[in-house]
């Protein structure tokens, strides 16, 4: 038996298994939700990767991806998977993407890996979202993950502000600029009783291009693996 911190779980069958095993599950598991003949939306981050890499076993038979970040487009190329602009897409029937925190209502905290801007943009177009987790990700209440908020570079100080007097302590993420040439705050501290509330009054913040609280569009399927084998959740 692993320390409680260690890396691995105990599998149904004894065996154990590690977050990437876990990871490269939901992946394979998600790659199903994928449309023959479509476009789909792929996210950003280490467990979309492994999505990135069981995709290529269909490639042929999608259209091709819209990406969330450059890094998941160099991934999704790497495998000849064509990258596709946003803007000659009328429609995405199924965006699939990880997350750093889900409730049991489907909102998510994203944006640890610093894509939240381009993730949100694709998730607004796309009429599935499946989020794909370990189990070390679903909460009951959103926010010990510190919140990134992506912040236009002159008004950091002014959203520094706005998101202390809100209750929470924004850390600048050091050495970090986004795909947008942005800079991230990471705000810890925030009590995210009403998460659509909280998405809405932080985006209205002057100088905010977008926060990581994705609850005014959450998932809809949400795919979570655990030691226990996968489970499907999906909103009702
Ligand atoms: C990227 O900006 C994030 O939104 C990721 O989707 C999220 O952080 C989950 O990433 P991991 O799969 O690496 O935990």
């Amino acid at each position: 038996m692993c320390a409680p911190t260690c890396r691995h779980r105990e599998s149904a069958s004894g065996f154990r298994v590690t977050q990437d095993e876990l990871k490269a599950a939901v992946a394979r598991e998600a790659v199903k939700h994928a449309v023959e003949d479509a476009v789909i939306g792929v996210g950003t981050g280490s467990t979309v990767n492994f999505f990135i890499d069981a995709l290529a076993s269909m490639k042929d038979r999608i259209r091709g991806a819209v990406s969330s970040s450059e890094r998941t487009a160099e991934r999704l190329r790497g495998h000849g998977i064509a990258v596709l602009d946003l803007s000659d897409i009328d429609e995405i029937p199924v965006y699939v993407d990880g997350a750093d925190e889900v409730d049991g209502g489907f909102a998510m905290i994203k944006g640890g890996g610093g894509a939240l801007t381009r993730e949100k943009i694709v998730a607004a177009v796309s009429r599935k979202f499946v989020c794909i987790v370990d189990a070390s990700k679903q909460v009951q209440i959103l926010g010990r993950f510190a919140l990134p908020v992506e912040v236009i570079p002159m008004a950091r100080r002014h959203v520094a502000k706005e998101l202390a007097r809100l209750g929470g302590s924004p850390k600048l993420r050091e050495g970090f600029v986004t795909d947008n040439g942005n800079l991230i705050l990471d705000v810890s501290g925030l009590s995210i009783i009403d998460p659509v509330a909280l998405e809405e009054r932080i985006n209205n913040i002057v100088g905010v291009v977008t926060n990581g609280l994705f609850a005014r569009r959450g998932a809809d399927v949400v795919i979570v693996a655990s030691a226990a084998g996968i489970r499907t959740l999906t909103r009702p």
